[in-house]
């Protein structure tokens, strides 16, 4: 990322130098849909992410520029004010969510880019929403800590985008660690980094570009789909508050009660909390194998029971299939974006040529391939 234009373009707009920030998306190796459902996730923070020049210009409006769009905004602080273009919605939900608990955000100007590719599930938006989350918390000495300042990232997504997301992201985004994956109880919020180095395999994305739209309710439904499955088991076991209490047993139970399609949603779902479980002891075994049956296993339930990859994923999956590569899945929330390819080092270039290849003869466009790198959280770099 260009941190040199960034700091001429805030210097050129408002004659004076800011703080720079940047916060990072992320990759999932497994455990997916899981966080809203109270279970686990095992995401890292990628060297791809969002960085922001600020500082607090002693007035209450909020002036931004985005060099992505080439575009500039200003609004207010007051909920009568909210910007109606869709990226300054991230930044007035941000500092919405820190007023409204009580946090005193000034105005400020900013001028922000990105190199996380939109729409490729990577968490662009969680990325923008931590970028500034960090940056206002520390230009106000609002003390937030990085789990409050993830929980107003989410709120932002609830309240100003209308996606009713997890935790996962803005999580990763402000806690990822270089070299590491962390997992993460999405029910108690207890975390460990787990090293991540598989000798001998290379990790890449390989992005469909289908643009994904989780705004576009589908992921809403997934969730509602899970809390009506929740509220079924519930009559029989008043303990399960989300499916991460529930078992196979128990939503066997409510089989006639629920429809089929929240059937097979609360199925993906019991099963791929449990899929993380065995994934995190095979990569403790150093059993990579093991790790990609995995990944080939959520992809499964993903496709046929969560029912949220495309023709497009399904495909790429295909072709690590009969590639030999060791495990492959459709990553994030799904409906677009990138499957995640855990591949031996000696496999990997016949199986990126043939992805590449075969990918546009079938659909007339070029796939993208990212080759990932685990970099560090929210930071301060300038
Ligand atoms: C999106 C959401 C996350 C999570 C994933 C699916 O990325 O923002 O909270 O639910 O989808 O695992």
């Amino acid at each position: 990322m260009d941190v040199y234009s960034i700091r001429k373009k805030f210097r050129t707009l408002y004659k004076r130098d800011g703080v720079v920030y940047t916060s990072p998306g992320r990759i999932n190796l497994i455990g997916e849909h899981t966080d809203y459902n109270g279970g686990f996730v095992l995401p890292g923070a990628i060297d791809k992410g969002m960085v922001v020049e600020i500082k607090s210009n002693n007035t209450d409006r909020i002036r931004v520029f985005s060099m992505d769009y080439d575009e500039s905004c200003e609004f207010g602080m007051n909920e009568k004010d909210a910007p109606s273009k869709e990226w300054a919605k991230y930044i007035f939900g941000v500092a919405r969510e820190m007023e409204k608990r009580g946090y005193k955000v000034s105005g400020f100007d900013a001028v922000f880019a990105g190199d996380v590719p939109l729409g490729a599930g990577l968490s662009s938006s969680a990325a923008l929403e931590s970028s500034f989350a960090f940056a206002l918390n520390d230009i106000f000495y609002l003390n937030l800590d990085k789990f409050e300042l993830a929980k107003i990232g989410q709120a932002t997504e609830h309240h100003y985008v209308g996606v009713k997301c997890g935790i996962m992201d803005q999580f990763a985004s402000l806690f990822g660690k270089r070299g590491h994956l962390i997992k993460l109880d999405c029910r108690s919020l207890k975390y460990e980094y787990e090293p991540f180095d598989p000798k001998g395999y290379k990790m890449v994305l390989i992005d469909s570009v289908v643009k994904h739209e989780l705004a576009s309710s589908a992921y809403n439904k997934r969730r509602e789909s899970c809390e009506r499955v929740v509220a079924a088991i519930q009559k029989n076991h008043p303990k399960v508050k989300l499916l991460r209490d529930a078992d196979m047993d128990m939503l066997r139970e409510v089989k006639t009660v629920v429809s089929e399609e929240d059937y097979m949603r609360a199925e993906y779902v019991i099963e791929e909390i449990q899929r993380l479980l065995d994934t995190c002891e095979a990569l403790k075994n150093g059993d990579y194998e093991t790790v990609g049956k995995k990944m080939y296993e959520t992809h499964y339930g993903m496709s046929k029971l969560y029912e949220v990859s495309c023709e497009e994923l399904d495909f790429l999956n295909d072709c690590a299939r009969k590639n030999g590569v060791t495990g492959s899945r459709v990553m994030g929330g799904g409906f677009g974006g990138c499957t995640i390819n855990m591949v031996k080092e000696e496999k990997y270039e016949a199986f990126i040529a043939d992805a590449v290849s075969s990918f546009k003869a079938k659909f007339g466009k070029e796939p993208k391939v990212y080759d990932i790198v685990i970099g560090d959280g929210a930071r301060r770099i300038a």
